[in-house]
């Protein structure tokens, strides 16, 4: 499975949402994640993030987020066309800390 990291966080692009074969990503208020049981591990996504937050599960030290894209895509909604990304996105890519700082 591929999985969507803290780098999403106040940015959410969405231009993975675009590209799924699947509608396997799901929204929360300022990320989103992926289902990793419906994930085919296609890849397609990986290279459309702006933010660089999506990542195989194959990668080092993901397994973390693979245990929190599984519990945060059976609580939030699935998302399935692009939308505008969150206001502050441009100044948020690439920050640290993310996750503590803003994710909600
Ligand atoms: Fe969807 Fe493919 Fe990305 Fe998995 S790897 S989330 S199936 S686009
Ligand atoms: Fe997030 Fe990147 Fe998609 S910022 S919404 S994983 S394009």
């Amino acid at each position: 499975t591929y999985i969507v990291n803290d780098a999403c966080i106040a940015c959410k692009y969405t231009d993975c949402v675009e590209v799924c074969p699947v509608d396997c990503f799901y929204e929360g208020e300022n990320m989103l994640v992926i289902h990793p049981d419906e994930c085919i591990d296609c890849g397609v996504c990986e290279p459309e993030c702006p933010a660089d937050a999506i990542r195989p599960d194959t990668d080092a030290g993901t397994e973390q987020w693979v245990e929190f894209n599984r519990k945060y895509s059976e609580l939030w909604p699935v998302i399935v066309s692009k939308k505008d990304p969150l206001p502050e996105a441009e100044e948020r890519d690439g920050e640290e800390g993310k996750l503590e700082k803003y994710f909600s």
